[in-house]
């Protein structure tokens, strides 16, 4: 499957450095050429000797061989891979790839590197939590380069959590999708936001909506299964067990918490799909402390509009960037599904009308009608929601650029 490919791996510090050997052997399995640069701080892990050996050339780890008499050129390691993977990533790699330092031969090829860079970040879960980090796996992810995992589980610290190198074997797989020139997203960058968003009221208590999130889930990993990097924007408590592990998730609580993530990730997008159910309203104040029930007096709460995330994304469309907007309604479904379209710039909706028969929230089915820019409406039969998604995702690669 990789036949004639040249896979440059990058080996930096974390504990799943122990992994890369077997990520060579299958990479060479499969038929790629593979070199491998490994830092300082990842020789306390893994031996070049052993990825020497299972990738048959010299593991590189200096700017200069030991005697300083060859030069290992990071711009021309840069060009001669396909892919540059960096696997495991550490944090502290990752924030020298976000900021751009280059302190190693590592780091210079990753700023010499033409084409395309995945890297697997591993780490533990406190560090992979803080936001620090966040933000630099949002830089890079920004920049294009395809995140893969990490995955949930038990940790080296003894701790569980999220921060687990991907397996290798779907490493792998993420490569030989790469590859595939049959998969018709493959270099595209799509933004999908998903479940409902919380407008707090006070610490304990918010407006929120019964959306579980699974439709924009399903459109997501039909993306990320079609070639596309995705960014999925999620709000709380959406369950997100089956996400395809290429997907980077930025959590987000409320609509302005969206909207940000929103603005932030749009300039790199070619494809945006707005799936989330987001509130319409918020409390117009936030009270510092828990309101206090006063037994005998009702409470009124002031409500002010949210910002409409769809319709700011709108406004903000690039040329030939795609924008999928969907609909919830009760009635008048067609009228009012046509105005969205139209008022939030569109080019697509996806309508969903709330029914007896069609109860979409926490379903795993779904019933919907697609209306185009042109008003050309195509209802489909009522489907599971991965079948729904795959007709929603079709109609984008009709009309992606
Ligand atoms: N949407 C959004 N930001 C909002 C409200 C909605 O991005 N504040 C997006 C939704 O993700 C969806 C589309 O706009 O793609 C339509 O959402 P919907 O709730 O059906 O419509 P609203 O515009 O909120 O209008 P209404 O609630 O009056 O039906």
């Amino acid at each position: 499957m990789l036949q004639g490919k040249k896979i440059l791996l990058g080996v930096t510090g974390s504990i799943a450095a122990y992994k890369t050997p077997e990520l060579v052997r299958q990479l060479v399995q499969q038929g790629a050429s593979v070199k491998v640069i490994i830092t300082a701080a990842a020789k306390d892990f893994v031996s070049p000797l052993v990825l020497a050996t299972v990738s048959k050339n010299e593991a590189l780890q200096t700017f200069t061989s030991e005697d300083h008499s060859t030069w290992n050129n990071h711009v021309e390691l840069g060009l001669w891979c396909d892919i540059f993977l960096v696997a495991p990533l550490s944090a502290n790699t990752l924030a020298k790839f976000a900021n751009g330092n280059c302190d190693n031969l590592l780091t210079a090829v990753f700023l010499s590197c033409r084409n395309t860079v995945m890297v697997a970040p591993a780490m533990d879960v406190d560090m992979f939590k803080h936001a620090s980090t966040q933000k630099n796996l949002e830089i890079i992810a920004k920049n294009n380069i395809k995140i893969i995992g990490p995955e949930s589980g038990e940790l080296a610290s003894g701790l569980t959590g999220k921060g687990r190198m991907t397996e290798p074997e779907d490493i792998v797989q993420e490569v030989i999708n790469y590859f595939n020139p049959s998969l018709p997203l493959r270099n595209k960058m799509a933004v999908v936001t998903t479940g409902p968003t919380q407008e707090a009221l006070d610490p304990v208590r918010f407006i929120g909506n019964h959306s579980s999130g699974k439709m924009g889930v399903a459109v997501a990993n039909c993306l990320a299964a079609k070639g596309a990097s995705v960014i999925l924007i999620s709000g709380p408590s959406v369950s997100l067990g089956n996400l395809n592990k290429s997907i980077k998730v930025i959590h987000v609580t409320s609509a302005a918490d969206m909207l940000k993530a929103c603005k932030q990730t749009q300039p790199d997008a070619n494809i945006m799909v707005m799936a989330a159910a987001v509130a319409d309203f918020k409390p117009e104040g936030f009270s510092e402390q828990k309101i206090k029930k006063k037994s005998s007096e009702g409470l009124n709460i002031q409500l002010v509009p949210t910002e409409d995330i769809a319709a700011e994304m709108g406004k903000l469309k690039k040329e030939g960037q795609l924008l999928v907007g969907f609909a919830l309604e009760t009635n008048d479904e067609t009228q009012h599904a046509e105005r969205k379209l139209k008022n939030k710039n569109l080019d697509f909706i996806v309508l969903n009308k709330l029914e007896e028969t069609n109860q979409v929230f926490g379903s795993d089915f779904n019933r919907i009608t697609i209306i185009d820019k042109n008003l050309v409406t195509t209802p489909f039969e009522k489907k599971s929601k991965d079948a729904v998604a795959s007709d929603i995702v079709e109609k984008i690669i009709t009309l992606v650029q």
